[in-house]
C-alpha cells in the first residue's frame, strides 16, 4: 500500500539541506503509476540535490518493495561465456550495495561506481559515473514509468551522455537489467580499489559530489583550486579545502547560502560553469 508522510527533506538528502514534503512510498508498478497521476518528484539517495528550505509541493515518490529488489541470475537465453545478462533491479536499490553483490559474484561492469551513494534509478537519470565507468556502459535495458504507462528501452533510445540519460522529463525510472562480464570476485575487487583510490582527494563530510560538471573535460575542482576559492563559505556551507568541486554543510547550512556559495564561484570562475546539483525548488 503506498504510505505517505510528511518529511524534511534534509534528512533524505546526503548535503542535509531542504524543508518539509510530501513523501509517498510507492511499492511497484501499479502504486508507482497511481503516484505519478499528479505532479511529482522521484527521489533515489538524494545524493545530487540541493533542496529548497521551503521544500518542495509536488509528491516525492521514494521507490521501496519490488522496486527496489534484485534478481542477479543470468538470463540463459541472453547470457553466454562472455556475457551476464541479469533479471530485473529495482531502481530503488542502493547502488553501493549493488556493486558489493555485483563483486561478490564476481561479475564486472559496476567497479567504476564505486563510492557513489546512489540509487540506481538517480544513477540511470543522471548516467552516474566516473573516469573508469559508467552507468550506461552497464545497461542492458530499462523500464521506465511515463505518461501513465510502463515501458521497456533499450539504453540507445536515449541520447545519454557525460552525466546526463537523455531521459525525458517526468520518466521515472522503474527497473532495470544489466550487462555485466564473467570475471572473479578478486580481480573485480581490485579494479574497484583502483577506482575508489581516486577518490582520495574527496571530503568524507556532508556533501551532495561535485557541484559542476567539469567543462570539456577540465576538473571544475582544479579550476575552482586554482581560483583561491577553497574555503570559501556563505553561512555553513562552505567550497571543501580538500576538493574545489565539494561544497560541504558544515552543519545547519541552508538551500540558500549553497545557492548562494554556488553563484559566487561561478561569478569568479567566470567561464560558464554548469551545474551537476539538480535543484528543487
Ligand atoms: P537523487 O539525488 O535522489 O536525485 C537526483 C536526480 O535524479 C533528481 O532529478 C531525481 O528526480 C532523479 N531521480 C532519482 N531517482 C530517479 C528515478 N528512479 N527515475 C528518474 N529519476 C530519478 N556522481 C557521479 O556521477 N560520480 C561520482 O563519482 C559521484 N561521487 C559522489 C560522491 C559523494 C560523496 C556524493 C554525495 C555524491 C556523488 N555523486 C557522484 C553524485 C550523486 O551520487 C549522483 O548524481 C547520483 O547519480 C545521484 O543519485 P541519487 O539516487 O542519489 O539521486
Ligand atoms: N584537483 C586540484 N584541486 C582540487 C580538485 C582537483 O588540483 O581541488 C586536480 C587533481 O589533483 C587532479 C585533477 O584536478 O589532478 C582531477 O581531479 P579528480 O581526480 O578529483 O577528478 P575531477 O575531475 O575533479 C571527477 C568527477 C568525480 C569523480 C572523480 C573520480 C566530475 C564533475 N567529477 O572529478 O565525480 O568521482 O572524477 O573519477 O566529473 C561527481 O560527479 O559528483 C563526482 C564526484
Amino acid at each position: 500500500m503506498i504510505k505517505v508522510s510528511h518529511l524534511p527533506l534534509a534528512k533524505l538528502t546526503t548535503l542535509g539541506v531542504g524543508g518539509e514534503s510530501e513523501v509517498w512510498t510507492v511499492h511497484d508498478q501499479t502504486e508507482l503509476l497511481e503516484a505519478m497521476q499528479s505532479p511529482y518528484r522521484p527521489l533515489g539517495g538524494g545524493s545530487n540535490l540541493v533542496v529548497s528550505d521551503a521544500g518542495v509541493k509536488e509528491r516525492v515518490l521514494l521507490l521501496k518493495g519490488t522496486l527496489a529488489e534484485v534478481n542477479l541470475e543470468s538470463d540463459p537465453e541472453l547470457s553466454h561465456e562472455k556475457l551476464h545478462v541479469t533479471g530485473w533491479i529495482g531502481a530503488g536499490k542502493a547502488l553501493p550495495a549493488l556493486v558489493r553483490q555485483v563483486q561478490k559474484l564476481g561479475l564486472s561492469g559496476l567497479e567504476g561506481l564505486v563510492g557513489i551513494p546512489a540509487t540506481v534509478g538517480g544513477a540511470v537519470w543522471m548516467n552516474a559515473g566516473t573516469r573508469y565507468g559508467e552507468m550506461w556502459d552497464a545497461l542492458y535495458c530499462l523500464e521506465i514509468a511515463y505518461q501513465g504507462k510502463i515501458s521497456v528501452h533499450h539504453p540507445s533510445d536515449f541520447p545519454y551522455q557525460y552525466r546526463s540519460s537523455g531521459l525525458p522529463e517526468g520518466a521515472v525510472v522503474s527497473r532495470v537489467r544489466l550487462k555485466l562480464t564473467p570475471s572473479n570476485p578478486e580481480d573485480v575487487q581490485a579494479r574497484m580499489d583502483f577506482a575508489d583510490n581516486a577518490r582520495k582527494g574527496q571530503p568524507k563530510a556532508r556533501t551532495a559530489g561535485c557541484a559542476f560538471k567539469n567543462p570539456n573535460g577540465v576538473s571544475a575542482g582544479k579550476l575552482i583550486d586554482e581560483a583561491g576559492l577553497k574555503g570559501l563559505r556563505v553561512g555553513n556551507a562552505m567550497v571543501s579545502h580538500e576538493h574545489g568541486n565539494f561544497v560541504i554543510n558544515l552543519g545547519g547550512a541552508t538551500a540558500a547560502d549553497v545557492l548562494e556559495l554556488l553563484r559566487i564561484v561561478r561569478e569568479k570562475i567566470g567561464i560558464p560553469l554548469e551545474m551537476e546539483y539538480e535543484v528543487w525548488e
